[in-house]
This record gives structure tokens, C-alpha cells and sequence, in this order.
């Protein structure tokens, strides 16, 4: 009958992985990972928002050989997600950064580093195995401390920069008030420039690991043209802001808030992208993080626009169950999750997910169709027209 295996009858799905590795974790490093900003009100939407939308199977269609493979930063991936920057992977597994590298290379997928990470970024990019590596920055105040960790990775080969842009400064993470968060004494985070307290990362007065909140898209130009990588612009949730990126020079957006760590009360993701993708989708890249813990989650966000999907919690909580054979499992269920969905919607490459096979569901407990993506153009115009005047 066709039926996959699972290696594990106690991790048959990712709820099940967050659960098993969060009991691991402890309370504050598990609430760290596993909470976001105030009320988490946006946190717990990322994930309701794929849960609002519906699927419309297509049937009789030759699904034997399903192909889910596509490209990301120039590389062929085996599927369309990839792990996203999170910080301090040590604190769930020894392994740290370099055992989720062994598994998203195993997998042939993409990985980006924070620049909080506990392993440094040429120790992850050895780890390769012809999948891509980015680098996350958050803007800091000092220029040169930025530089040193766009040389930094362009020397270990990274492929692309990955600028969060959702953090002028850091939201009100209420877990890390409580718990009073944070870092054992001996964890290390070699990717800060040389002399920055590591202890005390994103706090103090400190030039060289406080965010600039002075960053405009001024900075943002100016830091495309400082390096040959590709630069993908982190936290983007509004149309307008994709038209800006786009206009500066971005690859691609990653439509996203920060795992709701940033502002609560913010768009989910999958709210935000039909937006973003009417705006710039075919202009630049559209991507798309937050509340991804299905493989359906994946085909969802693909069929409204994403050009690509990313996780940042699955690894940290499969590392945290199982070090990297953990983070292998949570990649395992949801590329097997994603296979039986394209499968039973008739899908036999990622080019054949569209619009068309989701419905929104009604208050009144109808469905409609998605809006089409030509309806939605001349709105996109009128939008443009109003950022040109910005
Ligand atoms: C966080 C920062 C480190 O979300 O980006 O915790």
C-alpha cells in the first residue's frame, strides 16, 4: 500500500519533535526556543494561518515519480526548505551548528548561519556536501563589525547574505524577563567580532553588537554593493517594503517576523506572502519562515507564491531530542509529508503546486478560491505608484 516508514513510533511528526526535544531543552533554554514576543499572539499564527486555508486535491494523475527538487542560492535542493538562521544551536546538542550542517547536507538542503551561532561559519560550510550555506547579519551600529562578518563568510563560501531586517531593535521576549535568560559561561560565538562580550551579545552600549537603529534602506544599499554575495532581505511583510527591497537591489525577500520574536501582533507569514508575491514575485526571489511544521505547510506556501520555505526551530529541536540524527528525522518527516501531499493533490513537480488547489475557508463555513494573481495586478500598480511617491 505504498505506506512510508518511520524510523522512530515516538517522533512521527514535528509536534511530536518539539515536544520530545523540549523536554530536553529545560525551561529556559526550552521557552528561549519555543516562545517569541509578548503575548505571542504572532507566533501562534504563523502556524493557525496554514490551518485556515484548505486543499483541493486534484485525482487521476500519474504521481509515481513525484519530484520535489528545485534551486536555492544557486544550487540544485532536494526540496524547498532549508533551515533558517537561529541562534546558539549548542545549547541544544554539543553538536551545535556543525551536527545540523551533517544533516542538511546529508538531506541536500540549505542552511543559514546565524551570526549567533556557537560553531564558526567555515566549521559549517566544511560540513557541505554540494548544498549551499547563507550567512544571517543583523545590522550592528559599527560598519566594520558588519564588514567582518560578510568577509568572514564570503571567505568560508558562503552563497548568500541573509540580512534580517525586523530588528531595529529586539522585541519584549517576556520568557527571557522571567527566566532571567542566559548563556553558560563557556558557550562561544565565534562569528562576533574579536573583543565583543559574547556573554552580552545584543545588549549594552557596545558599537559592535548593538543593532543600529538607524538602518535605512540607504544601509541597505550600501551593504549589497559591499560584497559579491547575494543579499536576501529578512522580516519583509508588506508589499511595499517588498517593492523597496527589490528596488535596492535585494535577490529575494524572505517573507517573514522572526519566528514572532519581533513584533507581536504582526502578520503571519502565510498571511503576509499572497501580498508580497502579487508585488515582486518574478522581480526577485519570494521565501518564506514561520510556523512551517507540516509537510502541507510547505505545498501551501509554495501554491500562494514562496519560491522557497525555511524552518529555524525544527533543528534546534531535533538536535536537542538526537543531535544530528534528530535534526535528520524532523527533515525526514516533513519531506515524506510533503511527498504524500503533492501525491494526493496531483502534483508531479513543484512548477505544478498553484493556486488552484487551496481554498480559504469562509466565517459563514464556505470556501473561496484564492485570488487570482492577474486580478490583484492593477492594486500592485497602484502600490508602486504610492512607494515611488514615499
Ligand atoms: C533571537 C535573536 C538572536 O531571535 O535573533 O533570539
Amino acid at each position: 500500500m505504498n505506506r512510508l516508514q518511520c524510523p522512530d513510533p515516538r517522533v512521527v511528526s514535528i509536534a511530536d519533535l518539539q515536544r520530545e526535544g523540549t523536554r530536553k531543552l529545560g525551561k529556559m533554554y526550552g521557552e528561549y526556543y519555543n516562545e517569541g514576543s509578548m503575548d505571542l499572539i504572532t507566533l501562534n499564527d504563523n502556524s493557525a494561518a496554514f490551518d485556515r486555508v484548505r486543499l483541493r486535491p486534484r485525482v487521476c494523475v500519474d504521481v509515481s515519480a513525484v519530484d520535489m527538487s528545485t534551486e536555492c542560492f544557486g544550487t540544485q535542493v532536494s526540496m524547498p526548505l532549508g533551515f533558517s538562521p537561529a541562534a546558539f544551536h549548542a545549547l541544544a546538542h554539543p553538536s551545535g551548528e556543525v551536527g545540523t550542517s551533517r544533516a542538511a547536507a546529508k538531506a541536500g538542503i540549505n542552511m543559514v548561519l546565524s551570526t549567533y551561532a556557537t560553531a564558526s561559519v567555515s566549521d559549517v560550510t566544511a560540513q557541505g556536501r554540494g548544498n549551499a550555506y547563507g550567512m544571517q547579519l543583523s545590522m550592528v551600529v559599527d560598519w566594520d563589525s558588519n564588514l567582518h562578518i560578510v568577509r568572514n563568510a564570503e571567505r568560508a563560501g558562503c552563497r548568500a547574505l541573509v540580512l534580517t531586517v525586523d530588528c531595529a531593535c529586539l522585541g519584549r521576549r517576556l520568557n527571557e524577563y522571567r527566566n532571567e535568560f542566559c548563556l553558560p559561561p563557556t558557550l562561544q560565538l565565534p562569528n562576533l567580532p574579536p573583543g565583543v562580550d559574547v556573554h552580552n551579545p545584543v545588549a549594552g552600549n557596545d558599537p559592535r553588537s548593538s543593532y543600529d537603529n538607524a538602518f535605512t534602506w540607504d544601509k541597505v544599499k550600501r551593504l549589497i554593493a559591499s560584497t559579491s554575495m547575494p543579499v536576501y532581505l529578512k522580516g519583509i511583510l508588506t508589499a511595499e517594503d517588498a517593492i523597496l527591497a527589490a528596488n535596492a537591489g535585494a535577490t529575494g525577500v524572505i517573507v517573514s517576523n522572526h519566528g514572532g520574536r519581533q513584533l507581536d501582533g504582526a502578520l503571519a507569514t502565510f498571511d503576509a506572502l499572497e501580498g508580497v508575491a502579487n508585488a515582486v514575485k518574478g522581480r526577485i526571489e519570494v521565501h518564506l519562515d514561520g510556523g512551517i511544521r507540516r509537510g502541507s505547510d510547505i505545498f501551501k506556501a509554495i501554491a500562494l507564491g514562496a519560491d522557497h520555505c525555511w524552518v529555524g526551530r525544527v533543528p534546534i529541536w531535533g538536535l536537542a531530542y538526537d543531535g544530528e540524527d534528530g535534526v535528520s528525522l524532523g527533515l525526514k518527516i516533513l519531506r515524506d509529508e510533503l511527498l504524500i501531499t503533492m501525491s494526493l493533490c496531483g502534483c508531479r513537480t513543484l512548477k505544478d503546486i498553484r493556486r488552484s488547489h487551496l481554498a480559504r475557508m469562509q466565517a459563514d463555513g464556505t470556501w473561496a478560491a484564492l485570488a487570482d494573481f492577474r486580478r490583484s495586478e492593477l492594486a500592485v500598480l497602484r502600490e508602486t505608484e504610492q512607494v515611488a511617491k514615499l
